[in-house]
């Protein structure tokens, strides 16, 4: 297993370009079992999650190959491939987005049930609830959800909790299925638009994406077509947070930057200067120490849960006491501990974490418990004395495409080396 080193203290300097977004591929990808043909997916990030969707769509029939930044995949019906396997689904809770489309296309799907996560429960009883609502019949049986249908049929479905992953499952069934589905309290993320971007490309009728309801006609056939991911607005905040706490000028180029203001708002407000060069470019600075600031965390437009461990990494070293209250998963303080470790002054109290900003932190050992608690250390690291040793690194491979590489060509020292 790998590990990786940080050297804290080098400010960042220079020039990062943004990838394409892994919450938007996941379901993009998964899409491509709706419809027969060549796929081209631009964008599509170089990432053990995506990798994974590949390996799962092989199951079910869909091969695929990727040219450079592109993957290109090759749908063939094939009725009886309809299972996503455990050993799959255990290593990405993402694989219940195949379960949609296949009972949308095959009428049958056999999906593995994920288990619970480092940040929470997470159920997926919302997801079957509204495939129920749609005809759908389903068992839990054996660890696993067993699906069927003659024919899905449109539905009114209001979701009791906002849910991503399930409002984009649904949006992919309802595609296919007989007559009209309205989707209230959908979720309003950029990646469910984006997915409804690639749906609608594909011949789908979708109208209100982005908003709260989403109203979806059904069609009898979808057609295979080429595609680009959006670019990844949580990598970029991510970069964001970087230079908070390691200082310098960096210049941040395919920026999702409508789709991200509540992100940019907040950390303006920090004190980082943020310059916005065109459309999608942006200089990142820091020219004094950042003031406390606090957050919390809400669907979109609010502020991204898979921001707030990056966010209190840096708020551990600005000036006053921040309060970051998380409303969307109910474990997702992991990292408190390993940045206490490393000399953070935060308190947890029910929903927030209360952080009292210090002068500096220390390298220390810490271990990585999910993807963004591994951001959340590699942005302490970058601004601590000595240096930080973050094992399980397996989590930040998941869901940032060459970030070491990225980093370290800007100007930080880290090094990924066998434990
Ligand atoms: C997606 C993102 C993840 C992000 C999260 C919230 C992908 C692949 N992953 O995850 O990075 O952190 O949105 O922005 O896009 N819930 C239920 N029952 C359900 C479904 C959800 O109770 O059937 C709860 C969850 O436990 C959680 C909340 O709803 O408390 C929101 O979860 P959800 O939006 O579904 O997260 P994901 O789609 O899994």
């Amino acid at each position: 297993m790998d590990k990786l080193v940080i050297e804290g203290g080098y400010e960042l300097n220079g020039s990062i370009r943004v990838s394409g977004a892994k919450n938007a591929a996941l379901p993009i990808l998964a899409a491509v079992i709706l419809a027969d043909g060549e796929f081209r997916i631009s964008e599509a990030p170089e990432l053990v999650d995506i990798s994974t969707m590949l390996k799962l769509l092989e199951e079910l029939g869909i091969s695929s190959h990727r040219d450079g930044k592109t993957v290109i995949l090759n749908s063939k019906f094939d009725k009886e491939k309809i299972e996503a396997p455990y050993e799959l689904v255990k290593t990405m809770r993402a694989s219940v987005l195949t379960l949609g489309p296949l009972l949308a296309r095959k009428g049958r799907a056999r999906v593995s049930l994920p288990g619970g996560c480092a940040i929470g429960e997470r159920p997926v009883d919302l997801h079957l609830k509204a495939l129920e609502a749609m005809g759908a019949e389903i068992t839990v049986e054996y660890g696993y959800v067993e699906a069927a249908c003659e024919k899905l049929k449109g539905a009114e479905i209001t979701f009791d909790i906002v849910t991503v992953t399930g409002t984009e499952n649904i949006m992919m069934a309802a595609a296919l299925a007989e007559g009209e589905t309205v989707l209230r309290n959908a979720a309003q993320e950029p990646e469910v638009v984006d997915l409804a971007r690639f749906l609608k490309k594909m011949g789908a009728d979708i109208d209100g994406e982005g908003t709260k309801e989403i109203r979806i006609k059904g069609v009898k056939t979808l057609n295979n077509v080429d595609y680009t991911v959006m670019p990844d607005r949580i990598e970029a905040g991510t970069f964001m947070c970087c230079v908070a706490a390691a200082g310098g000028n960096l210049e941040l180029t395919n920026v999702p930057l409508h789709e991200m203001r509540s992100t940019l708002n907040k950390l303006k407000e920090s004190g980082l200067n943020i310059d916005k060069l065109d459309d999608t470019t942006i200089n990142v600075t820091k020219t004094k120490p950042l003031s406390a600031t606090d957050i919390t965390t809400l669907p979109y437009p609010g502020f991204p849960t898979d921001m707030q461990a990056q966010f209190m990494a840096v708020m551990a070293c600005s000036k006053g006491v921040s309060v970051a209250t998380e409303t969307i998963f109910e474990n997702r303080f992991m990292h408190v501990a390993e940045l206490k470790r490393m000399g953070a002054e935060i308190k947890l109290k029910d929903k927030s974490a209360i952080i009292q900003g210090t002068d500096t932190l220390t390298g220390a050992p810490v271990m990585a418990s999910d993807l963004r608690a591994s951001a959340s250390l590699v942005i302490a690291g970058l601004m601590a004395e000595g240096e930080t040793h973050i094992s399980r690194l397996y989590h930040l491979d998941r869901g940032y495409e060459n970030f070491v590489d990225k980093l370290t060509a800007v100007g930080a020292k880290l090094k990924r080396v066998k434990e």
